[in-house]
């Protein structure tokens, strides 16, 4: 069989089905469009008749073979797009996912058109939060990215770096040794109950543990974060914090019960309770 982009694209795509991706089509190209070292995948359409080389078919193989064990595409090619900037990811540390836009949509909403704002970033991961909103408010803000992995940390320093903005980095856990007051505090956190058989299999088995569980309840760190954040914040400063399923009615009580005010849930865009705010 002679391989082009259009018809190898098509088999791997049969092949990712068949071993259960949700997005085999999506996945294939992406794929190739790495292996390839494309630009993106416009590049592949405008090529589909190109033929393929021995070892580009062998290299393509190998991707493929790579996600069809269940390796996310991110991981495999180190790169995940996150509200329209490129970061780099590799195991160790969470990929951003595109619910978090709410997240980071709602934040924003709140900070722009403010400057000399201090804002913290607590579990900055790869950095997607914070350098998504260093970037968009233009480099008027201080802003801190937190996180208690050193993993998590170095991809965040190489995303600072790439993306040219300047953000903070500090090893710790939650807000510890902080040094408030803060106008924002921004927070994808981890929130999914031990043992909770929702995870996906690819999920639990390629992403840090420690970006995902958060005790018995999936509450535990998110009760911590809304107590210490109260404590962090300006008067008027806000949390806004990102939760998982079912727990939207929890985490307006433990905003409430913490003593924020104007305390609002958010749907992300396929309609469910994602995010909740709070101001001091
Ligand atoms: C759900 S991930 C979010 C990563 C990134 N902000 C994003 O949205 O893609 C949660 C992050 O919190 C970090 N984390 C876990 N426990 C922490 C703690 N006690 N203090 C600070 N960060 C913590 C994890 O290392 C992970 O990077």
């Amino acid at each position: 069989m002679k391989w082009t982009v259009g018809n190898i694209v098509k088999r791997a795509t049969e092949i990712l089905k068949e071993r259960g991706s949700k997005s085999p089509r999506l996945d294939a190209e992406l794929l190739l469009v790495h292996s390839l070292k494309l630009r993106d995948r416009v590049e592949l359409y405008l090529n589909f008749d190109r033929p393929l080389t021995e070892r580009e078919v062998e290299d393509y193989r190998q991707l493929v073979k790579r996600r069809a064990k269940g390796e996310p595409v991110a991981y495999i090619t180190g790169k995940k797009e996150f509200f329209g900037f490129e970061f780099k990811v590799r195991k160790g540390v969470l990929i951003p996912r595109p619910e978090t836009e709410t997240l980071v949509e709602e934040a924003l909403k709140l900070i722009k058109g403010k400057k000399g704002l201090k804002v913290v970033d607590v579990g900055t991961g790869s950095g997607c939060i914070a350098i998504t909103v260093c970037k968009l408010t233009k480099g008027e803000n201080t802003i801190i990215g937190v996180d208690v992995s050193e993993e998590a940390l170095k991809v965040a320093k190489e995303n600072v770096e790439n993306l040219k903005c300047k953000v903070h980095l500090i090893r710790t856990s939650l807000l510890n040794g902080l040094k408030g007051p803060f106008d924002a505090i921004i927070s994808n956190p981890p929130y999914v109950a031990a043992g909770d058989k929702r995870v996906e299999r690819e999920v639990l088995k390629y992403e840090p543990k420690i970006a995902l569980f958060a005790g018995k309840s999936g509450l535990e760190f998110i009760e911590k974060l809304v107590k210490e954040s109260h404590k962090k914040l300006k008067e008027g400063g806000f949390l806004a914090l990102e939760f998982g399923e079912g727990q939207g009615k929890e985490v307006k009580e433990l905003l409430s019960e913490a003593g924020f005010k104007e305390v609002r849930i958010i749907k992300d865009l396929s309609g469910k309770e994602r995010v909740g705010i709070g101001v001091k």
